[in-house]
């Protein structure tokens, strides 16, 4: 028995400790009796692990790998047309070392540090390219859990609409999870995401289905949106929105005033939809920045998205932990709840509003009530001496 003690834990305001029996959290309060080994953990934030719902993993440092450091100017079809271009300089071997096609076998050899779901996604499209629609099936049949479309970017509304279809039709048949890119663009007339959302409404399938990006969902008339925010109500779909991405490719046909590129991240919210935010892309033709630094996420997403109140702020963690836990279906074993697994995280703060103000790293990462991983305090060699003390 192992007692983590003097925490903060969020979403559990009047307990400090966590008692982990054999990898799984037995109990959470205060007090909470003798254990064989007892870890301090300084005051500090203690929150589920950090979720990133939404990654092109098998992209990652595609950018830099091929000797560039920008993408031209910076819009999404400009980037899906690059793409082919790096493919085709991609070996096995590359792609293994860049985390790529091994997808797979990656989902198997590192089931002990993270947990992956992978997606069928059609980067080029079902009909856009051509055998798209029967490539996903066959990702599905290799073991794929998520299925994936790009409907804004077929050559045609009708195309874009079959694929909608093809997408609810294959997640049936196979039983697996959808999360579509859905109008990521600033065109407010593509509304793929209607019919998504009835697709899966009629289905009573909307909670294991994720719109992603719904970009042009920020640009919809305000009458429309009303009403569509009601729908998703009623289908109880999730939506991923990447900020930092977005916020990049977007609006970048407005003169002025820009567009932000966002979807309706903060209404959503207030209707209890349920929203998370993603880092979309590391280092790849879609954006050159990104690390994964999913704190660097949420401070670009509360910002753009304008989620700042007090009452903001003490659930604003939610987005890069919980809601997307509820994304990829896993909010059964997730989570700090007795009985699950002890997976958790120690941010460098004592709470919500100081671990976001001051975009705190973290600290340690627990699996299984084990460290992944746990760094030293910073250390100064010289420490600025300002001549008084606090
Ligand atoms: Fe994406």
């Amino acid at each position: 028995m192992k007692k983590f003690i003097n925490a903060v834990i969020y979403r559990h305001d009047d307990a400090s400790e966590i008692l982990v029996d054999n990898g799984v959290i037995k109990a959470i309060g205060k007090d909470l009796g003798p254990a064989d080994e007892i870890i301090d953990l300084g005051g500090k934030l203690v929150t589920a692990p950090y979720v990133d719902p939404h990654l092109h993993l098998d992209y990652v440092y595609t950018l830099s790998a091929l000797g560039q450091e920008g993408a031209g100017s910076g819009t999404l079809f400009e980037a899906i047309e690059m793409w082919p271009k790096f493919k085709e300089t991609l070996t096995v071997d590359s792609v293994k070392r860049l985390a790529l096609k091994a997808m797979l076998e990656l989902r198997e050899e590192l089931e002990d540090i993270v947990e992956i779901q992978i997606i069928a996604f059609p980067q080029q499209g079902m009909y856009t390219y051509k055998g798209g629609r029967d490539l996903v099936e066959e990702a599905l049949k290799m073991g794929a859990d998520v299925v994936g479309g790009i409907p804004h970017y077929e050559p045609a509304r009708e195309f874009g609409e079959r694929s909608v279809h093809d997408i609810v039709k294959l997640a049936l048949k196979y039983d697996k999870l959808i999360d579509v890119h859905c109008d990521e663009t600033d065109d407010p007339h593509s509304r793929f995401v209607e019919l998504l959302n009835a697709l899966v409404l009629m289905e009573d399938y909307g909670s294991r289905t994720t719109a992603s990006h719904t970009c042009s969902f920020g640009s919809a008339d305000n009458s429309y949106a009303f009403r569509m925010i009601d729908l998703f109500k009623k289908s109880k779909m999730n939506f991923i929105s990447c900020p930092t991405e977005n916020a990049y490719l977007q609006g970048r046909q407005d003169s002025y005033p820009k567009r932000r590129g966002l979807t309706r991240v903060k209404e959503f919210i207030e209707a209890g939809i349920n929203v998370a935010f993603a880092q979309d892309s590391i280092n790849d033709p879609w954006y050159p920045m990104g690390n994964g630094n999913m704190m660097n996420i949420l401070d670009n997403g509360i910002h753009l998205a304008q989620i700042m109140s007090p009452e903001d702020i003490k659930r604003d963690l939610d987005l890069i932990t919980y809601n997307g836990a509820r994304c990829l279906n896993i909010q059964d074993r997730y989570g700090l709840e007795v009985g699950k697994d002890a997976n958790f995280i120690v941010l460098n703060g004592d709470s919500p509003f100081d671990v976001i103000r001051n975009r705190a790293n973290v600290l340690a990462s627990v699996r299984k009530g084990e460290y992944l991983f746990k760094q030293k305090p910073v250390e100064y060699e010289v420490e600025l001496d300002l001549g008084v003390k606090y």
